[in-house]
């Protein structure tokens, strides 16, 4: 079965050559794009769309988000914006809270923000675990992740859980919780920040989960400078991501790599931080992308086009580098290449927007923008 999808005001593909094409249309085949090009060349097709003008954009790659989790830190936000500090620690709460639950409540919870992300535009997600912290925990966070997405991140070195020592939890995590997790999982990430886990126990879970055949990715320089940056491109790690506070080796460091740094501004929206500097990232040729980092704490939003829109406001990326950070960037940071673009070969993840162009995004924020996901 083959579908036309022709009356498109502005097709975003992220071909080389016409990365933004006018008066084009597409052929949608079995769930893959088939062909692009002008819609006065479209070919014949068993059905067609005619989506009155409006922008077609690639689904978003949402490549960070915590959704298995159980509670509410709405007190913790409120007291922030009253002037309270954020601090890692508040991970503890929402691990009791996650320990406590059901699987049932568990995968309700994730169903929910699933819909909500989908709603929005979002046709890929990274989940990750991090709040169950012991085996049991963990590799039921995962499970329960696997059933919305292959992109599914062990996240046991979230922080040190209430009771243990640093030493003996990071042999957990690199041993028992590991070959748990490890089936479950294709990413693994750490925390690696003060307060969290420095730079000797974040490389010794990285290594490890290389081994158990897991890819490496980072939760990186967030609250202050550190060595997070720095360890994500010396263990070749698809992302770091945060980069909020960055040194000038930390961004040559990033732009000599394949690493992809993953800001996320609903954490520095959420918790009054100062936004990354995209600027100096893209001027230096860093790859970044944008994801939601959607969870409890930090930053309880799945949307991405508000996202987008923070980054364009707050971060001086245009629409169109916003756009691509969190389309085709997020499917860097997840090594995929069949999502976040629009050219033939690609999985058919498309938006349509009820707006003429993908700078509505931003220009029109806070405004239901999504017409249609496929
Ligand atoms: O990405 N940085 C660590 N983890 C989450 C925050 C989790 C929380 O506060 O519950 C983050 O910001
Ligand atoms: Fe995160």
């Amino acid at each position: 079965m083959t579908l036309l999808v022709s009356g498109i005001g502005e097709l975003v593909t992220w071909d080389e050559d016409q990365p933004i094409r006018h008066d084009a249309a597409f052929v949608v085949d079995d769930g893959v794009i088939a062909w692009v090009g002008a819609a006065a060349q479209a070919p014949a097709a068993d059905e067609r769309v005619d989506v009155g003008g409006r922008a077609v954009i690639p689904g978003f790659v949402d490549s960070h988000a915590h959704l298995v989790f159980a509670g509410d830190r709405s007190a913790e936000f409120e007291a922030r914006m009253a002037g309270q500090p954020y601090s890692a620690g508040g991970i503890r709460s929402t691990v009791e809270a996650t320990r406590a639950a059901t699987d049932d409540e568990l995968a309700a919870g994730v169903a929910r923000h699933v819909a909500e992300m989908r709603a929005q535009g979002t046709t890929t997600v990274e989940i990750k675990s991090g709040y169950g912290l012991t085996t049991h925990d963990e590799r039921r966070s995962l499970r329960i992740a696997r059933r919305f997405t292959s992109e599914t991140t062990y996240l046991g070195a979230h922080v040190v859980p209430a009771g243990a020592g640093v030493a003996e939890y990071v042999e957990l995590v690199t041993g028992e919780m590991l070959d748990a997790c490890a089936p479950h999982a294709r990413w693994i990430d750490v925390f690696c920040e003060d307060g969290a886990f420095d730079a000797d126990a974040a490389r010794t879970v990285l290594t490890a989960g290389a081994a158990a055949g897991l890819m490496p990715r980072v939760h990186a320089n967030q609250l202050g400078h550190g060595p997070g940056v720095r360890l994500a491109v010396e263990l070749g790690a698809a992302a770091a991501d945060h980069c909020t506070f960055l040194s000038d080796a930390d961004v040559d460091a990033l732009a000599s790599s394949d690493t992809v740094a993953g800001l996320l501004p609903g954490v520095e929206f959420s918790t009054r931080h100062p936004y990354p500097d995209a600027r100096r990232l893209l001027d230096a040729g860093v790859t970044v992308s944008l994801a939601s980092d959607c969870n409890p704490g930090s930053s309880y939003t799945s949307s991405m086009p508000f996202c987008v829109a923070l980054a364009v406001r707050e971060m001086s990326m245009t629409p169109r580098e916003a756009l691509w950070a969190a389309t085709a960037g997020g499917a860097r940071s997840l090594h995929r290449d069949d999502i976040g673009h629009l050219r033939p070969g690609a999985r058919a993840d498309y938006v349509v927007l009820d707006a003429p162009s993908h700078v509505h995004l931003s220009y029109r924020p806070g405004v239901p923008i999504v017409a249609s996901v496929s």
